[in-house]
């Protein structure tokens, strides 16, 4: 069965990066729906997928991974980006990592490892920059993903200051086979402020055979063809896009950027058909509104407590009731409409 399937290219590709909080199926959608080839899901802990339950459901045509405890949905997928979504996991455990990708490899295009966070939760677990930190552990994860699964591997890495040390690492995570390799041109001490290292991702690409995706350029894509600056800057083969994106997905766009009220509609709709949880739609539009949360019609916005309220003031509050009655009465899993 799965081997019917269409391989994920990676070469040429404008790529939503993973972003906790904001890579949810949505901003997914939307993103591919605007013209990203590839998207990732936010970073998802291994024993948190590992403690889910996989779940058809049927009245909103989705896969999703419930957390039964709670109810929590940790992952939500569905057709349309099947052969597009690559999920991007939080691991320090070979074993634990091969558990999750045997879990949603029917389900999702690749399946990619993070050793690039920075932050006190993933380094304290051995995970993200850490995992990167710990070679041999690093290249048994991937070791371990790339023999026993069937979808791509990849992971997304930071560079070391050092940069024959970053060279020497991914030419070993070449030779196990990974299918590409997201790199993050920044060092773990380095900010988001900091202006990315270009010439370091090219010295990556010049010497790897696999696709190297480029990432790291948010402050300078301001526009559709700032992207393409970007790449050519570094030689890479492919664009993998956060901050950009979050402020305004329609960057995907090969035309001017969208209005940002149309796109938050857009969200919403998607919110709505997909029964999003409304706290994580409404901390997305935060991501888009910034400094507008200032204006009147922010501060509205930030006292909204269910999602119905957050669409009224983009005109989309009938729709969200006809959904939701609708999907009450099929039966659908219901989601605490208040946001804590
Ligand atoms: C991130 N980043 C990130 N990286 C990662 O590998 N897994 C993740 O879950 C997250 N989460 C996340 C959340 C948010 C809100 C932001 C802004 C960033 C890092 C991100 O993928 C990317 O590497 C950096 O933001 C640099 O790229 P840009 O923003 O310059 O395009």
């Amino acid at each position: 069965m799965v081997s019917t399937r269409n391989f994920v290219d990676y070469r040429n590709k404008l790529i939503l990066a993973p972003m906790v909080r904001v890579g949810t199926l949505p901003f997914r959608l939307l993103s591919l729906r605007y013209g990203a080839d590839i998207v990732y899901t936010e970073e998802l802990i291994d024993w948190k997928l590992l403690k889910t339950t996989r779940k058809i459901n049927e009245v909103l045509g989705t896969v999703d991974f419930v957390d039964e405890s709670d109810g929590t949905i940790v992952f939500r997928t569905c057709a349309e980006e099947r052969e597009r979504v690559v999920l991007q996991i939080g691991t320090s455990c070979a074993e634990r990592a091969l558990q999750v990708g045997k879990l949603v490899e029917g389900d999702v295009a690749a399946l990619d490892v993070n050793m690039g966070c920075p932050k006190e939760f993933s380094v304290k677990g051995g995970m993200g920059i850490a995992l990167l930190n710990n070679a041999e552990n690093a290249k048994n994860v991937l070791k371990t993903l790339v023999a026993g699964l069937s979808i791509p591997v990849t992971c997304k890495i930071r560079i070391f200051s050092d940069i024959e040390k970053t060279i020497a690492l991914v030419k070993e995570f070449e030779e196990i086979g990974i299918s590409a390799i997201a790199v993050h041109g920044r060092t773990r001490q380095e900010r988001p402020r900091h202006k990315v290292h270009a010439d370091m991702i090219q010295k990556v690409v010049e010497n790897l055979n696999i696709p190297v995706i480029a990432n790291g350029g948010s402050n300078e894509i301001k526009t559709h063809e700032d992207i393409f600056k970007f790449k050519s800057s570094s030689g890479a083969s492919s664009v993998m896009i956060a901050r950009a994106a979050q402020w305004n997905p329609s960057i995907f766009q090969d035309a001017p950027l969208l209005p940002l009220d149309d796109v938050i509609k857009e969200l919403l709709k998607l919110s709505i058909l997909f029964d999003n949880s409304p706290s994580n739609t409404k901390y997305c539009i935060q991501m888009m509104l910034r400094e507008l949360q200032e204006t009147p019609r922010g501060k509205k916005f930030l006292e909204c407590q269910t999602l119905e309220e957050i669409c009224e003031i983009w005109e989309l509050g009938a729709y969200c009731r006809e959904k939701q009655l609708e999907y009450q009465e099929r039966g659908s899993i219901g989601r605490r409409n208040v946001i804590p």
